[in-house]
């Protein structure tokens, strides 16, 4: 039964029909992102220059970013490489963005 159900798992991942992940997606802006922004509700950045992310959320809405992480972030971006992300891992991310939106 295990078994089934881990191999069940892989297929739905496979086949991208599991839900948009905002741990998976915090993860990867902690890793891509963490050095300079703020990526939690509360603390600092590390680069007083960066945003705290759930600034730029309140800003942009985490849904019109999509696109802007599908071909690189490049706008006002000093000193930050430019990043491309894969469908999957931005469902991820804008997940978690949205949970930073004040409600
Ligand atoms: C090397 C440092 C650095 C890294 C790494 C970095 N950023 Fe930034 N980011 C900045 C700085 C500095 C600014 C502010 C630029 C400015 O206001 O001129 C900024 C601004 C932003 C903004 C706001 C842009 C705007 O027009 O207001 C967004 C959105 C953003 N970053 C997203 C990201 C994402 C997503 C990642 C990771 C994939 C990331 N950043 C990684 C330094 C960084």
């Amino acid at each position: 039964m295990r078994m089934a159900i881990a191999s069940l798992l892989f297929l739905l991942l496979m086949t991208g029909t599991v839900q948009a992940d905002d741990a998976a997606g915090r993860a990867i802006l902690e890793k891509e992102c963490g050095s300079c922004h703020a990526i939690a509700v509360t603390g600092d950045s590390p680069l007083a220059k960066a945003p705290p992310f759930r600034e730029v959320v309140t800003r942009y809405p985490p849904e019109n970013l999509t696109e802007s992480l599908a071909e690189g972030i490049v706008t006002g971006h000093d000193g930050m490489p430019e990043f491309i992300f894969e469908p999957e891992e931005i469902g991820d991310i804008v997940a978690y963005l949205e949970t930073l939106k004040p409600r």
